[in-house]
């Protein structure tokens, strides 16, 4: 290889030693080689939704926050976290909206897939499946919906459960008294708050278990979901109540605050 480029050596050392793939079509930019740790931790966002709660002119994911996109307040928050060696988005097939945004506007090592389904669960195995990872790789599955996410709450998620056999979730403990209604809006039962959590995402499995576990059980709501029906029993993490998902018209004002003073 007299004529080939200097650069070609260490690239093939550092695949060889850094279990970089050979070839990374995702990847939108070269070089910008993080260190691809093993196992790697990669970020999965399900952004394939229609956010008909929210009531928005576009898809929430693409209201403005701040000015904005909402999509982009978390691909950044994703972005700073250094052991993260790919980001892979998810969005629906048809939708126009990911144009507007501008490529520039999103991390170098982001991936747009265009493969969302019918449930969250479903945009999220086929997110799975379209992605590039050994069965040991950490996969953080997040929401799009949820912009207040930091790297610091990704980091943290990340330091608990790095060596954990399961994975697990980021989580709060039920602030409020719980009620159970009947079938006439009238209290049937007050619920016990010990021990109930509200869960969040990032949910942080590894992806040949999480990948098993939602094609085995695909009418969950959530990744942990699917695992626990495998038997397993996730780990819950303390979570932040900024970490907000926003469903309803008025989480978008507040989403507005947090981002300001996080
Ligand atoms: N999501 C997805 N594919 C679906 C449904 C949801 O990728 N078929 C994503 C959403 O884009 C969002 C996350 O899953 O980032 C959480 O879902 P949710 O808050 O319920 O969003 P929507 O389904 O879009 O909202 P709604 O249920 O109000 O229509
Ligand atoms: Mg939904």
């Amino acid at each position: 290889m007299q004529n080939a480029p200097r650069e070609s050596s260490w690239r093939v050392q550092l695949q060889a030693c850094m279990q970089i793939p050979k070839s990374r079509p995702y990847y939108t930019g070269w070089p910008h080689d993080r260190f691809v740790m093993s196992p790697a931790f990669f970020a999965l966002i399900p952004a394939a939704g229609a956010g008909a709660r929210a009531g928005s002119a576009v898809p929430k994911q693409y209201a403005p926050l701040l000015g904005k996109p909402m999509l982009l307040h978390t691909l950044a928050a994703f972005g700073a976290v250094p052991g993260i060696a790919a980001i892979h988005v998810v969005v629906s097939k048809e939708e126009a909206w990911l144009e507007t945004l501008g490529g520039s506007a999103f991390p170098e090592h982001c991936q747009i897939h265009r493969v969302g389904g019918t449930t969250r669960a479903q945009s999220v195995l086929n997110g799975l499946k379209a992605i590039e990872a050994k069965p040991d790789d950490w996969v953080l599955v997040h929401d799009a919906a949820r912009p207040c996410i930091t790297p610091a709450m990704i980091e943290g998620l990340i330091a608990a459960l790095k060596d954990d056999e399961v994975g697990g979730l980021l989580a709060i403990p039920v602030p409020d008294t719980v009620k159970r209604a009947d079938s006439a809006g009238r209290v049937a039962e007050t619920i016990s708050r010990e021990g109930l959590w509200l869960a969040q995402t990032p949910q942080m499995f590894r992806y040949g278990v999480l990948r098993e576990a939602l094609q085995r059980f695909p009418d969950v709501t959530d990744e942990a979901g699917a695992i626990e029906r495998m038997g397993l029993k996730p780990k819950l993490v303390q979570g932040d109540a900024r970490n907000i998902k926003a469903t309803y018209p008025a989480d978008f004002a507040l989403a507005e605050a947090y981002l300001k003073a996080p």
